[in-house]
């Protein structure tokens, strides 16, 4: 493995710029690959098998281009494929993104607390072992089927629209939202719009110190002040998500 080497991210679509833009603030002279798997998007309603094979394919094609680690920018591919992949790949470095549901159980354990995710992640076992291990009793577990899907899209009625069908009725009875699907951070506001004043929490800027740290244990950070390069690849080719990725990158 070599320093100078890029770093490769993927999600399911875009949603997973959340995280990236998250380890651009502290790696910023890193290169990085980012994979939009917008083909098969979305990921929540598949199957284990069916998300294994596509995430085992993403990993083909960064392994082809030599990345020095893989950061699995999305929860559901992380709850169901990363135990595979780190068997198969064992000399491969993954960080995987997780709902920062531990967060809570450090910082607001007494708190009214939601946890947003797809269906794929609150149904698997990666997730179920994290939520009764800091579970705080106060929580509802809330698999927001379709949302991640309309975010992708960018259709900013229809998000708003059900939001509000399928939050207004924790308006007041939740103080903490985990934002357990990358794609989430990009509609915060609009759920705040929903449920007023809450603390979010978002795996994204813990999962980057540990990229960080990761690095630097094994002596993989890029120590060249040139770099910095961010490559886009969308599996349908989509310029328009390609504008949209930079430009939320950029802000
Ligand atoms: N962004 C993904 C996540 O973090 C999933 C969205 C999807 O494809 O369902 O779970």
């Amino acid at each position: 493995m070599n320093k100078n080497e890029k770093i490769g991210v993927f999600d399911s679509g875009i949603g997973g710029v959340t995280v990236l833009k998250e380890i651009v603030k502290i790696l910023p002279n890193e290169d990085y690959i980012y994979y939009s798997d917008s083909k098969n998007n979305p990921y929540g309603d598949k199957s284990d098998n069916e998300i294994k094979s596509l995430c085992d394919n993403i990993v083909k094609f960064f392994i082809h281009q030599n990345c020095k680690v893989i950061v699995i920018a999305c929860n559901t591919a992380s709850a169901k494929s990363v135990q595979f992949l780190r068997r198969k790949y064992p000399n491969i470095i993954f960080i995987a993104i997780e709902p920062a549901y531990k967060m809570v159980h450090d910082y607001s354990y007494n708190s009214k607390t939601l946890v947003m995710a797809t269906k794929g992640t609150i149904e698997s076992e990666k997730f179920n072992l994290l939520y009764h291990k800091y579970d705080n009793h106060k929580t509802i577990l809330l698999p927001c089927i379709g949302l991640a899907d309309i975010i992708e899209d960018g259709k900013t009625t229809e998000i708003r629209k059900y939001l509000r069908t399928h939050l207004e009725k924790y308006k007041g009875n939740v103080e903490t939202v985990v934002l357990g699907c990358t794609h989430y951070p990009l509609i915060q506001n609009l759920i705040e719009d929903v449920l007023g004043q809450v603390t979010f929490y978002n795996g994204a800027p813990y999962l980057a110190m540990h990229l960080k740290d990761v690095l630097h244990e094994n002596n993989l950070l890029n120590d060249s002040v040139s770099n910095g390069n961010i490559y886009f690849i969308d599996s349908t080719y989509n310029k328009l998500k390609e504008e949209r990725f930079f430009k939320i990158l950029k802000t």
